[in-house]
């Protein structure tokens, strides 16, 4: 049985195979363990894509694929016009590269040297800035017509703080009237019944992925069994959420979009694609 492709299986495809393996044991005393450790992440920042993560991040087929890098780019593309771009969590440089390809100028910002290391074996990658920090709060030089953060990671910030402190680092690199574009799944918990926390949203022969809210404090832990068990630790943000924060740092919402190809947010969009512009 495989239920359909939803912004779980999404964050499974690019933001979610990171966490060290570790025995099976039961899920109970696994999530009980993860929701510690995620309230203890609040002032802690971990790297979850190591040299393991790092090794296999690009063996991912969706993701990669040109139907979904091809749109991307293209956005971020006519957004950076002749103005330079920085992506937050660059990773392996699955956008990045392509996107430096275009010919625009691309810095990134990522906690894991594992990821940049692997995006440095690519070709293109001498044009492309890298550096180690946390995107929260990491300063790079200069100042970027385009701001991207894709694949969900917003919600590897695990509190409300560091999310509105990503915001605010933005704004900070922004130029006046630069853009800042999120690529994030609308929480599911129109699938949560009351008194339940776990919605799978996967399940093959090869992987169960089970969701767990922690409806209380808006945390989101996904279990990924594979032949192993994986379970990192996310925030999940409400797009309304997020429109506050872009105020909260002088943005604007511009345009809200289902997906890359520009179709209309609606009641029943599963993730979105978010462009806030920098007041001027
Ligand atoms: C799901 S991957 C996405 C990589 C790339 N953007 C892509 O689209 O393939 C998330 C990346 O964000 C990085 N990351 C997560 N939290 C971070 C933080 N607080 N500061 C900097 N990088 C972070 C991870 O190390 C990882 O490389």
């Amino acid at each position: 049985m495989r239920h359909g492709h939803n912004p779980s299986t999404l964050a499974l495809a690019c933001n979610s195979p990171f966490v060290r393996s570790r025995p099976r044991e039961s899920l109970q005393t696994t999530s009980d363990r993860a929701i510690e450790g995620w309230r203890t992440l609040s002032s802690v920042k971990e790297d979850y894509f190591g040299e393991e993560v790092a090794a296999r991040y690009d063996d991912d087929g969706p993701m990669f694929s040109a139907e979904v890098i091809g749109p991307t780019v293209e956005v971020l593309a006519e957004l950076a016009g002749d103005g330079a771009a920085l992506e937050l969590g660059i990773g392996t440089g699955r956008i990045a590269v392509p996107l430096a390809r275009r010919g625009v100028p691309v810095h990134g910002i990522d906690l894991s040297e594992a990821m940049v290391a692997k995006l440095r074996e690519k070709p293109g990658a001498e044009e492309i800035g890298a550096t180690i920090g946390d995107f929260a709060t990491t300063r790079v030089d200069g100042t970027f017509r385009l701001a991207y953060l894709v694949c969900n990671t917003i919600m590897n910030l695990t509190t409300q703080d560091a999310q509105v402190a990503c915001f605010e680092n933005v704004a900070r690199h922004l130029e006046r009237g630069g853009y800042f574009v999120i690529d994030v799944m609308v929480p599911d918990l129109r699938r949560l019944p009351p008194g339940e926390r776990y919605v799978p949203f996967n399940v093959s022969e090869t992987h169960v992925g089970i969701d767990e809210y922690d409806v209380a404090n808006q945390g989101l832990i996904s279990h990924h069994y594979t032949n192993r068990l994986d379970s990192p630790p996310f925030r999940y943000v409400w797009p309304a959420e997020l429109d506050l924060m872009a105020r909260i740092a002088g943005l604007t919402l511009r345009e809200r979009w289902a997906d890359w190809d520009r179709s209309s947010f609606t009641s029943e969009s599963r993730k979105h694609v978010s462009i806030w512009e920098r007041d001027g």
